[in-house]
């Protein structure tokens, strides 16, 4: 079978990886990179529980074809989140309101919230948070905790920011 080889920087380290190109960058993250914690719910791009950072973008990764992601592509995955002190921040507010239950969803609900932090001049209105994670299903109905937590930590990090602006 033919297959191609790339080289990409995945949380922040340098893989090469060789896979078939029409293989779905979820199966590579996970049965070639041996990154399990991006699940899979729905595998037709509607839950988001495999929801990759992919060069700063939240993507689908269920969706796309791995062969399409070329040589010095940025990944981030839910493992990666934990190397960032944003991402160490949702985790703890995720926690402390509770907004964590069935730890198959939230991996990707994780990795929606920080694109949102970290996005430029985020909005964090309720409206714009839900918004933020539109693409994220929480089949145990958790939503108003995990926008509870992610108000939380944009909260905090935002005062951050403004304490090191002084
Ligand atoms: S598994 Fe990819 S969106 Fe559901
Ligand atoms: S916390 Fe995963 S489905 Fe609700």
């Amino acid at each position: 079978m033919k297959t191609v080889i790339r080289t990409w920087i995945v949380n922040g380290k340098k893989y090469t990886v060789e896979f078939p190109p029409m293989r779905r960058l979820l199966d590579v993250i996970r049965e070639t990179l041996g990154l399990k914690g991006t699940k899979e719910g729905c595998g037709e791009g509607e839950c988001g529980a495999c929801s990759i950072l992919l060069n700063h973008e939240p993507v689908t990764s269920c969706l796309i074809a791995a062969g399409q992601v070329p040589d010095g592509a940025e990944i981030l995955t839910i493992e990666g989140l934990e190397l960032t002190h944003e991402g160490q921040e949702l985790q703890r507010m995720y926690v402390a309101k509770g907004a964590a239950q069935c730890g198959f969803c939230i991996p990707g609900m994780l990795v929606a919230s920080y694109a949102h932090v970290t996005g430029d001049h985020p909005d964090n209105s309720d409206a714009a948070l839900r918004e933020a994670h539109a693409g994220n299903i929480c089949r145990c109905t958790g939503y108003a905790k995990i926008i509870e937590a992610v108000s939380a930590a944009a909260e905090r990090l935002s005062h951050e920011d403004e304490d090191d602006d002084t």
